[in-house]
């Protein structure tokens, strides 16, 4: 029986265990997924763990998607790129850490047609996901990306990794065709004093929160009569290529699949 896990602290929001245990479910592998809180210095132990394969992959969420990187012995490009790693696995013998929140990012876009070529997105926040954003955003041939973010260094600090950003003081909001949410501002009810809706009606508000399902971010823009999306379909593409990775199988992305994020 193969076991894989999803650490993180707080790890008791996750969908990941959900999600996976439907798919191992429906594909007939022998599997079991489940959450594991834990603090930082039991990071080496897992790691060990998955050496001995007593587990055999493992995802990474918050806060600990840079802190696994010095343990690993192996990194994606892509996961080198962006400081970030949200899936571990094992490549013969090594463990070696992916990033496939970026790709996530990229089929979400492409699931609702949003072509982002000739575009100006702005990303909100410069935490953990946002290296990942740009990085999907770049992918996709976008070429004019803003950055903001409340502690300004900390948005300074991406650009020395993504030189070709413009960051924008906190409050000077630049004209834009999209604006993400990468922060956690939105989880408990919150939203930004930003002005964001004094740019024409043409506007696309993507939240990468997805629980809950509609932040005051998007339930604002949609009342304006923007378009709106959540990080719904962003956290299932990134489960489905971890899946891939450990399983060597794609599984099916239907209707029922959808709703067990709802
Ligand atoms: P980390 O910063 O540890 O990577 P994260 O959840 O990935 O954690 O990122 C949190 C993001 O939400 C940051 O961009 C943070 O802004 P700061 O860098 O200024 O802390 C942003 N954030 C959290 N609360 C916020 C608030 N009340 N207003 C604006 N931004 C906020």
């Amino acid at each position: 029986m193969k076991k894989f896990c999803v650490i993180g602290n707080p790890i008791e929001h996750s969908l990941s265990p959900k999600l996976h245990n439907f798919w191992l479910k429906k594909n007939k592998i022998e599997a079991t997924y489940e959450k594991k809180l834990i603090v930082k210095e039991e990071i080496p132990k897992l790691i060990e763990s998955i050496r001995k394969s007593e587990i055999n992959g493992a995802n990474v969420t918050v806060p600990f998607k840079n802190l696994v990187i010095p343990f690993l012995d192996g990194l994606s490009s892509e996961a080198k790129k962006t400081n970030s790693v949200n899936t571990i696995c094992i490549e013969e013998d090594k463990i070696v850490g992916h990033n496939t929140d970026i790709v996530g990012f990229e089929l979400a876009l492409r699931y609702v047609n949003y072509d982002v070529k000739r575009k100006r997105a702005l990303i909100i926040g410069a935490g953990g996901v946002s290296p990942s954003i740009i990085l999907a955003l770049k992918n996709m041939g976008c070429e004019n990306i803003f950055l903001t973010n409340r502690t300004f260094e900390k948005a300074e600090k991406i650009k020395e990794t993504f030189n070709d950003i413009t960051i924008q003081k906190w409050g000077d909001i630049p004209e834009f065709d999209m604006v993400i949410n990468a922060t956690s501002v939105g989880l408990n009810n919150e939203n930004f004093d930003l002005e964001l809706n004094k740019f024409g009606n043409d506007k696309f508000f993507y939240d990468v929160i997805y629980n809950p399902s509609e932040t005051k971010f998007l339930k604002e823009a949609k009342l304006s009569g923007y378009k709106t999306e959540n990080g719904r379909m962003m956290f299932i593409y990134q489960a489905h290529q971890s899946f891939a990775l450990w399983n060597k199988l794609l599984p099916k992305i239907d209707e029922e699949t959808i709703e067990i994020v709802k």
